[in-house]
């Protein structure tokens, strides 16, 4: 009974949201819900505005909400700071993360508060050697890659942002960042609930690791389908429309 009044409980709501950036209005009037426990992935082309609805979402800039409201739990977060929203328990593995130098990853670590799980964590997405480097200084764009899902692992948010985690990393490393994720989102936060996800995907490698996932389709700004991640993104790929 619990468990199921859990699953249906709304964390993430987006209302009718505008986003802008330089003036125009990238993403138009998107509307979703996001509840505890649900993976979703958001598809489509480049350019579609995945990124900035992702980045408007965890308040980072230049983008803007410049109509409609975003909830997260029982909270208004539509013009709250990115670090506010970091401590309400959303994190982001973005698709270009900035480089920190002066901060090594042992730092950010500390900062955080998460010293004891550094190393295990690091074994996990192979960056063992780069754990007293300065973050993303010289980092290859595989190490990049892993090394935001790795941010997230160790932050452990109640929503987890992920932007084409998969993209630039090799072969070998792609089965190693989908099982983090995996495992990630199968993991309980700290006061017991069941974690969420938006996932975007350019290749759909993240479906081969998960079993039900929400899709959401986006085009030109506009979320024109929601269903089944799966079913979406063969339809995708039949059409050529996908990698
Ligand atoms: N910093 C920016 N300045 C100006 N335009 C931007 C910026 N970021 C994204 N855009 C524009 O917003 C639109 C959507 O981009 P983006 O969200 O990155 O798409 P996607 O992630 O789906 O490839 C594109 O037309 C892109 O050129
Ligand atoms: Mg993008």
């Amino acid at each position: 009974m619990t468990d199921q009044l859990i699953g249906q409980h709304p964390l993430l709501s987006l209302d009718g949201v505008d986003v802008e950036v330089a003036g125009k209005v990238v993403c138009d009037d998107v509307s979703l819900v996001i509840r505890e426990g649900e993976t979703h992935v958001l598809l489509g082309q480049n350019g579609s505005g995945k990124s900035s609805l992702l980045n408007a979402i965890m308040g980072t800039g230049p983008f803007e909400v410049s109509s409609g409201r975003i909830r997260f739990a029982d909270t208004d977060i539509t013009e709250a700071t990115v670090t506010e929203r970091a401590r309400l328990g959303l994190g982001m593995a973005a698709q270009r993360p900035p480089r920190l130098p002066g901060v090594t990853v042992t730092k950010l670590a500390h900062a955080i508060g998460r010293d004891e799980q550094l190393q295990s964590v690091a074994k996990t997405m192979r960056l063992d050697r780069l754990v007293h480097r300065d973050v993303n200084v010289g980092f290859s764009g595989g190490e990049t890659k892993r090394w935001e899902v790795m941010k997230l692992l160790l932050q452990q948010p109640r929503l987890c942002l992920f932007d084409e985690p998969e993209s630039g990393v090799d072969l070998e490393n792609v089965a190693v960042v989908g099982r983090a994720i995996r495992q990630l989102l199968d993991t309980p936060t700290a006061d017991g609930r069941a974690r969420s996800a938006l996932i975007i995907t350019h290749t759909g490698f993240i479906l081969d690791h998960l079993d039900t996932a929400i899709g959401h389709m986006l085009v030109d700004g506009h979320l024109v389908e929601t269903g089944d991640a799966h079913q979406i993104f063969e339809r995708m790929r039949r059409q050529g429309c996908a990698a």
